[in-house]
């Protein structure tokens, strides 16, 4: 695997849009970076780079071969699929949801790192590094800190010991800016449905679908494109549109990245991976056909048969962010920082060197480790924004995430900077825009 120390984090980043994508300079520069990284991915000719386009659904590094004993995945037994219980939790993610339903996941929606990594890894090959933050990142900002616990859906339920003192998280479902963002694949922006960023719009989903086309197959270039229609539609709809740090630079457009990677049939006939409307459709927990689909909530499953990532490719932190880079040099106008100011087609940009005190620059903004490292410090400075609790203490949040970056984080030698001007962002609604969960799960 080319490791990707250039690029950024788990970062998508990118920045003061306006400047950056008038800014020849930079786009070169980016265009260079993704090339030189991705010169083991054969050349296609039909997008700016070719390299989008030319992806399997492998990702950035090739699965050339198969083996049934890897990468059979158990669907019976103690991994029998079972609808959720009337206490169960199931929340925005289809992944999650679907590994909960097999018991790959605690089938109650609520879990420990270790449990994440370990079912995870079995079930999609989603490598420890990335798993290990995604879950530490739940906890420390929507979940549990004391007890080390977070919640694939809703609020956990109140515990009685600890919740009088660290209180208890609103789960991934309410995590609205801090994980949960605008412009998703399948859900609504939070704002423009009352709340509920977590419930599947059929309308979107039957949208995303219609990208199989007649071959009926799904690649990560075709889902990146539908990000950039995805955030068009928000921005013309949605007046509290925001790209909140983290959430909506990062997790929105990793997810579409996840639907391919994790999702697709790693088959023997087709051993990088293949993604039809069918497999699509059980991971969603859709049922039915074009105009006529229907949302089976909390239904999502695993499809028989079917075959996860080899293991020799488990799909980590590198990969995780190459692929984002190669989405942002593909489709440059998602890559976007700022927000409407409260109408809809009112999307202002902010500018890097501003909100980082001229730290970072649009110019430079892919060169060196810099995209890796704004991108990380971007995160570490939302958190205070977006803690539940303000009894929980800063210094542990942050130190507790970085036990899971730091050794990635260690060798990029990021400069040092002061407080980013999170300020600029106070002429966005949606920037502060927080709804917060029923005391229930998924059952609204
Ligand atoms: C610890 C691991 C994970 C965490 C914490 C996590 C968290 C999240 C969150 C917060 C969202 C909402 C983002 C948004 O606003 O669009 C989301 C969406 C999504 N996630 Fe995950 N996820 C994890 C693993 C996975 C895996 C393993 C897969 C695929 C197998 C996956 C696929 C998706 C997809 C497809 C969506 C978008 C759903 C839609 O918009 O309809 N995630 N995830």
């Amino acid at each position: 695997m080319v490791m990707l120390h250039t690029l950024a984090f788990m970062a998508g980043t990118a920045i003061a849009m306006p400047h950056l994508m008038n800014d020849p300079v930079a786009l070169r520069n980016a265009r260079d970076l993704i090339a030189r990284r991705a010169d083991h991915i054969s050349r296609a000719t039909q997008d700016p780079l070719g390299v989008s386009k030319a992806e399997t659904n492998c990702g950035p590094v090739s699965c050339p071969t198969f083996s049934e004993a890897d990468q059979h995945i158990t669907l019976t037994g103690q991994y029998a699929y079972a609808s959720p219980g009337a206490g169960d939790i199931r929340g925005p993610c289809p992944g999650l949801n679907a590994a909960a339903n097999h018991g790959y996941l605690p089938r109650n929606g609520i879990a420990s790192i270790e449990q994440t990594v370990a079912g995870l890894g079995t079930l999609y090959n989603l490598a420890p590094d990335a798993t290990a933050f995604l879950a530490a990142y739940a906890i420390a900002t929507d979940g549990n800190l004391a007890e080390g616990m977070w919640s694939i859906g809703g609020p956990l339920p109140a515990d009685p010991i600890s919740a009088g003192l660290l209180g208890t998280g609103q789960g991934i479902s309410y995590s609205h800016n801090s994980y949960e963002g605008d412009a998703s694949i399948g859900r609504n922006d939070a704002y423009t449905n009352h709340g509920d960023a977590h419930s599947l719009n059929i309308t979107k989903f039957e949208a995303v679908y219609a990208l199989g086309g007649p071959e009926d197959r799904y690649t990560l270039d075709k889902f990146r494109s539908r990000f950039e229609a995805v955030q068009d539609e928000s921005i013309a709809n949605n007046p509290y549109y925001f790209t909140g740090l983290f959430s909506t630079v990062v997790v929105v457009p990793a997810a579409y990245n996840f639907v391919i990677n994790l999702m697709s049939n790693h088959s023997a006939a087709v051993p990088s991976g293949y993604l039809d409307g069918y497999n699509f459709k059980t991971f969603f927990g859709v049922s039915g056909n074009p105009g006529s689909f229907v949302w089976n909530r909390g239904q999502e499953r695993v499809p028989e048969d079917w075959y996860r990532r080899p293991s020799y490719n488990p799909y980590n932190v590198p990969a995780v962010v190459e692929d984002l880079a190669i989405g942002y040099a593909a489709y440059p106008n998602t890559l976007k920082i700022g927000g409407n100011t409260g109408k809809p087609n009112s999307f202002t940009g902010v500018n890097v060197a501003d909100l980082s005190g001229g730290v970072y620059h649009a110019e430079t903004l892919f060169q060196g480790n810099n995209f890796a490292c704004f991108a990380f410090q971007l995160m570490q400075q939302g958190i205070p924004d977006f803690l539940n609790n303000a009894i929980l203490d800063l210094g542990t949040v942050t130190s507790f995430i970085n036990k899971y970056v730091g050794s990635y984080m260690g060798g990029l030698g990021c400069p040092q900077l002061g407080q980013y001007d999170l300020g600029l962002f106070d002429q966005f609604p949606g920037y502060k825009y927080s709804p917060t969960g029923p005391a229930t799960n998924y059952r609204e």
